[in-house]
């Protein structure tokens, strides 16, 4: 017991470590050599992990990130605070003209779970009010932006229009829609990530093409967002950033109430009913499992992905499919040694070293645990946090781990890793012998 105490203790300091070098001032890098700008989930999850020993250091990551805001409620997915060389496609690829330079397509919106979470643990509310009202705007600014320009089904689906957008780039779930990407124009170019990193852990070549042939054809709309969300050749109604929306308007709703802002809870209330009428249409019979859906053709992905099973985290209760959900987890457990992998074992194109083709990240298993948790399936959730937790201690704060070995895959000391230990991981029980 003692043991397990000093190696507790001694992973807390490494974690914060990891996140006190990886500050770049106001901001956290995700890992200095591979993503060396500030990245949007990223920060919002870092927020958690400062928050269990630097209340203000947690606030000023979201505010941060939010001075990058544009004028439309749009937040990007990268903040170009300073250049650097090591990391490509940079700021003049992406060409869009704002200062600070950012890149052109949005991410996983998660903010306003944190800063729901960070304002329960507030220390003097009184002082941070008026932080909260502030970031309150900004959110709410945000979630019309997706509402508004992202939601053109009029489902309360996220409708994402780069894979890099979903936050789970080389996922299977997204070959099928942009298989038809045309990527004639792209050209030569250098990529970073695999002189940084083993090549076997990275997307393809053939999937940064397409990639790349997103971003040109954002650049050449003048990053008309409208445009894009109408045009793009990429589009795909993502079962990950719908049902972390759909979690996110929860949590703004509550900061709603919370702050008065009668006005605006109505408005998020109906946000979250319209999603709540139209996520059936992510629910992919066949499969007996949500999943993401290509706009253009209308298709399922057919993949049972880690992004599946945030339908918990979504708080989209319908029992029969819950049921189904928990079974395809229990298949899956039975397969790895380390839930959740990001794709089903079982399919032909698991990859358990690739990326998200396979690996365990632990940004999604503390959503996919706090999703279970939320809706009663404590035995499972409790799995996921040990799981994650036995990962962190055998192999260190890698990006991702591998769910058939254990071992650490893509970048080491990884913020969002070391966040996800301070704030969730290290506290999982031990689990007691059947
Ligand atoms: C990358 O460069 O791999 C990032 O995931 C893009 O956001």
């Amino acid at each position: 017991m003692r043991m397990e105490a000093a190696v507790r203790t001694d992973l807390d300091g490494r974690a914060r470590e990891i996140l006190e070098g990886n500050d770049r001032g106001g901001y956290t890098v995700p890992n200095g050599r591979v993503y060396p700008f500030q990245w949007n989930w990223d920060s919002a999850f870092v927020a958690l992990g400062f928050s269990s020993f630097d209340e203000h250091r947690a606030w000023q990551e979201i505010e941060t990130l939010f001075q990058a805001q544009w004028d439309d409620g749009f937040v990007p997915h990268i903040v170009f605070w300073r250049d650097d060389a090591g990391y490509f496609p940079g700021p003049a690829v992406w060409a869009t003209g704002r200062i600070p330079p950012t890149s052109g397509i949005t991410q996983p919106p998660v903010a306003a779970t944190v800063v729901r979470e960070l304002w329960a643990r507030a220390g003097d509310r009184g002082a941070l009010r008026p932080r909260l009202n502030q970031l309150f705007d900004k959110l709410l600014a945000w979630h019309r932006w997706f509402a508004r320009v992202r939601d053109p089904l009029g489902k309360g689906l996220v409708v994402a229009v780069h894979p890099w957008e979903t936050g789970r780039d080389n996922s299977p779930e997204w070959d099928g829609p942009s298989r038809t990407i045309d990527v004639s124009g792209v050209g030569e170019y250098q990529r970073r990530d695999t002189t940084h990193l083993d090549q076997s852990m990275r997307p393809t070549k053939a999937e940064y093409d397409r990639y790349l042939a997103l971003v040109q054809f954002g650049r050449e709309t003048g990053w008309n967002q409208e445009r894009i969300a109408q045009t793009n050749p990429f589009r795909v109604a993502d079962v990950g950033m719908t049902m972390i929306l759909l979690r996110a308007n929860r949590d703004l709703l509550a900061l709603a109430q919370e702050l008065g802002r009668m006005d605006a809870m109505k408005e998020v209330q109906g946000y979250i009913e319209r999603t709540e009428a139209g996520i059936g249409d992510l629910w992919d019979e066949e499969l007996q499992c949500y999943c993401s859906r290509d706009v253009i053709t209308g298709r399922f992905s057919g993949f049972v992905t880690n992004g599946s099973f945030l339908c918990f985290y979504g708080g989209a209760h319908h029992e029969q499919r819950e049921r189904q959900m928990l079974a395809h987890l229990e298949r899956i457990a039975a397969r790895v040694k380390y839930l959740v992998p990001s794709l089903d074992p079982e399919d032909r194109g698991f990859d358990a070293i690739r990326y998200w083709r396979g690996p365990v990240w632990a940004v999604m298993n503390f959503m996919i645990g706090t999703g279970l948790a939320d809706a009663g399936y404590e035995r499972s959730a409790e799995r996921i946090r040990n799981d994650t937790r036995a990962l962190i201690e055998g192999a260190g704060f890698y990006e991702s781990f591998c769910p058939v070995t254990g071992r650490g895959t893509g970048g080491g000391d990884f913020s969002w890793t070391a966040a996800m230990w301070l704030h969730w991981a290290r506290h999982a029980n031990t689990p007691q012998p059947e």
